[in-house]
């Protein structure tokens, strides 16, 4: 049933956001509602979905927001958390991710990567045969765009048939997830970036435009990334010239419906792709945003182990 990531062990795994069918997102975001309302409640919250477990967290990239809002999802499940960086495993040293993979499924129950190839999450997913959480990789952010998409239907409804404009890095992770959710959640994609940075459209969802004023036309969310993605640093210069256009500012803003949200993923770089004055005017959707990471995540490891529980129990 699942997409790419394999399940014929019947092992649940998230690399990409296609991997999990619209219809179970939408129980889903259910559970991650319910664990919301249940968090004030706790220690007694929605059941400790994940006791007994031990999760590895393996980084190769910086992170402040995916690795606080997975280690205290697991804490609040029940489970415990292992924070790994690539660098201080004998991966470093050039044992082979075949072979980590393989001692790990052996020890965790689950494992959460950060890394630059996508292929590298999904060798991992395969060898170790446990569940697997892509948690960044250069091409997708599958959990940031989930949440995201929670985050909008908490405020606006269903997001099927609104219009999403995303402005700056067409060509980063993040686009990526939202351009593969487009045709799934049934929503329209239009991608403010220059050219260079476009990519074929996966579906006919998505539509790309070199105009920022084109694609915050009508918007029912507006969204920005850094325009210096984790390991283009490189590029910095030539990016923040190419991308200045693209800057998510109050005169783009009046171009959109009257009620549009305003959302980033965050780290926020003010003056870059985003002005201080409208990351202030929104930092409470932004910052109710970065929340729901939490919540979302909490339903997501549950459905990963099987164990969305059948009832709320508050
Ligand atoms: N949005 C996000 O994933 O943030 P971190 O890089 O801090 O985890
Ligand atoms: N596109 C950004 C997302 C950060 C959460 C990056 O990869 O650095």
């Amino acid at each position: 049933m699942m997409g790419s990531s394999g399940t014929e062990s019947g092992v649940r795994h998230f690399l990409s956001i296609g991997d999990l069918p619209v219809e179970e997102a939408i129980e889903l975001f259910r559970w991650a509602r319910l664990f919301k309302q249940a968090r004030p409640h706790l220690p007694q919250g929605l059941g400790y979905t994940l006791a007994h477990t031990t999760w590895v967290l393996l980084f190769s990239k910086p992170s402040t927001r995916t690795r606080l809002s997975f280690e205290i999802a697991i804490r609040e499940l029940g489970g415990e958390s292992l924070f790994l960086p690539f660098t201080d495993l004998q991966l470093a040293r050039g044992e082979s991710m075949a072979d980590t993979a393989r001692v790990m499924g052996r020890l965790a129950h689950g494992a959460i990567i950060r890394t630059y190839a996508q292929a590298e999450i999904e060798e991992f997913s395969r060898w170790a045969s446990i569940p697997t959480v892509n948690a960044l990789s250069d091409e997708e952010h599958p959990c940031q765009v989930l949440s995201d998409i929670f985050s909008f239907e908490e405020k606006r409804g269903s997001i099927q048939g609104k219009r999403v404009a995303f402005l700056g890095d067409g060509s980063c992770n993040v686009a990526r997830s939202w351009a593969i959710a487009a045709s799934r959640f049934g929503f329209d994609l239009i991608i403010g970036s220059p050219h260079c940075f476009w990519f074929p459209s996966p579906s006919e969802r998505v539509f790309w435009t070199e105009s920022p004023w084109e694609a915050a036309q009508e918007a029912d969310l507006l969204y920005t990334d850094v325009w210096v993605s984790m390991g283009k640093e490189g590029e910095k210069e030539a990016r923040e010239e190419l991308l200045r256009p693209y800057q998510l500012r109050s005169e783009l803003v009046k171009k959109a419906k009257p009620d549009v949200l305003v959302f980033h993923c965050l780290p926020a770089y003010k003056g870059k792709e985003i002005t201080a004055e409208l990351f202030e005017a929104r930092a409470q959707e932004i910052l109710d945003q970065a929340e729901n990471r939490l919540h979302v995540q909490k339903a997501l490891l549950s459905w990963l182990v099987k164990k969305l529980p059948s009832s709320p129990g508050v």
